[in-house]
């Protein structure tokens, strides 16, 4: 029988021995789709290299390249440049559960709708950041965008209306830099726990979390009784036993992110992880280099409702939330109204915030609510192109478990006019 994921305690078991001895790129296993081989040719387009397809679309035979250590650092869907291993391919060994993309921290917190991260990366590279440049996720729900940014050495400014997303995504980039601190506190959060046995005073595991001074350590500990209370709710595992588990394999994914950053030599990008509005950005006019986002897919997912023991937990009123998040409000043609209203306010952001000639990748797709589908990917690209953005590719993407509601999604990439 398969086990749990969080139940699992090893590194994703690829076969590292296997070293291509050729001049070929070599493709990682789980690459399976066409639209992955299309950003994977995309990537090496983006860093000039001149490449032929080989050995059953597996293998890339390097014609022509400029530098083969930036192939080797950069590059979201290859295992080997050159016989040797990406940082990459290195990067989710360091996997805690049984999903090949939920390596390091990006498994922390069960969150509905998130990115594949691998894409992610590679659509970093296709929009040509470098080091030091800034990317901006406005709906950055769990964290993805900003976990990968970070370690491409690029800066990321995340932003989301949910508490529960921000908490998420600072807990994601910000424990790394407090891990001693996280397990000096270790002992104390678990003698609250069990308070029969330890805990005389009576005092609960808010109160102790409350003692702790660092912010980062505290968002550690808050994000742990989340998983904890969600494991319990979805699960019906005891809590005590779910908060002790998770929190171990939080440590160790933390942990393996820290001994990762050793092993590769990486510079971190700068993470900025912030409560706000896509819909009125506190940001400068073109002051960010590049967007990767996906916004809410018009009404496919209440993510108020769906978070809802978690924002309550975090001490929020879910109808005063709701005001302000896209996609949740008002009924039938309303609130598609509305949705469509709040994408157009987001998409003017975007552009004002962008620089020229710069890229906006939105992930999107269309839903189908009251039996119809509501064309949202038509909307975004004509609403997109009236205010200045060019769509200069359009890749259809495949999604799977929820095919009630939505079959397929679309990676719009647009170039900012000017
Ligand atoms: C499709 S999810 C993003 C998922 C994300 N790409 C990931 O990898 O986890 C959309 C996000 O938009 C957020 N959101 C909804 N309304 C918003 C608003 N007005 N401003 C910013 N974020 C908002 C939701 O909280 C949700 O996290």
């Amino acid at each position: 029988m398969l086990k749990r994921a969080d139940e699992l305690n090893f590194f994703w078991a690829y076969n590292k021995e296997e070293l291509s001895k050729d001049k070929h790129l070599v493709l990682l296993d789980n690459v399976q789709f066409i639209y992955e081989l299309a950003l994977a040719q995309l990537e090496l387009q983006s860093l000039g290299v001149n490449f032929e397809i080989t050995n059953g679309l597996r293998e890339f035979k390097l014609l022509e390249s400029k530098d083969e250590e930036e192939l080797r650092r950069k590059l979201a869907y290859f295992k080997y440049v050159n016989g040797q291993p990406t940082d990459y391919f290195q990067i989710i060994q360091k996997n805690r559960t049984r999903s090949v993309n939920q390596y390091l921290t990006h498994w922390i917190y069960p969150y509905k709708g998130k990115f594949h991260p691998q894409m992610i990366r590679a659509l970093l590279n296709i929009i040509g950041l470098e080091k030091g440049d800034t990317v901006l996720d406005p709906f950055i729900g769990s964290g993805t965008t900003a976990v990968e940014a970070q370690l491409l050495g690029i800066n990321c400014i995340g932003i989301d209306v949910s508490p529960l997303c921000v908490l998420q995504s600072k807990v994601k980039t910000e424990s790394i830099d407090v891990l001693p601190q996280i397990r000096e506190w270790k002992e104390e959060i678990i003698k609250r726990i069990k308070p029969s046995l330890f805990n005389l005073e009576g005092k609960t595991i808010d109160d102790a979390i409350n003692l702790i001074p660092d912010e980062e350590v505290k968002n550690f500990y808050r994000m742990a009784k989340l998983v904890a209370i969600s494991d319990n709710a979805r699960r019906g595992r005891e809590f005590s036993n779910a908060f002790l588990k998770n929190l171990e394999v939080m440590i160790s994914s933390i942990s393996d992110y820290v001994d990762i950053i050793k092993e590769l030599n990486l510079k971190l990008g700068r993470i900025h992880i912030k409560t706000g509005d896509s819909r009125a950005l506190s940001l400068n006019n073109e002051s960010i280099d590049g967007i990767v986002t996906s916004p809410p897919y018009s009404i496919a997912l209440d993510y108020v409702s769906n978070d809802a023991h978690a924002l309550k937990e975090l001490g929020y009123d879910l109808t005063l939330i709701r005001e302000k998040f896209v996609g949740v409000r008002g009924k039938g043609q309303a609130r598609i109204d509305l949705y469509n209203d709040d994408m157009k306010n987001s998409l003017k952001e975007m552009f004002r915030i962008l620089k020229p000639q710069k890229y906006a990748v939105i992930v999107i797709g269309n839903a189908i609510y009251m039996g119809h589908e509501i064309k949202t990917v038509e909307f975004i690209i004509d609403y997109a192109n009236k205010i200045g953005f060019n769509l200069v590719k359009n890749i259809d993407k495949i999604i799977f478990g929820l095919y009630n509601v939505m079959q397929k999604e679309n990676i719009l990439i647009f170039q900012k006019r000017g």
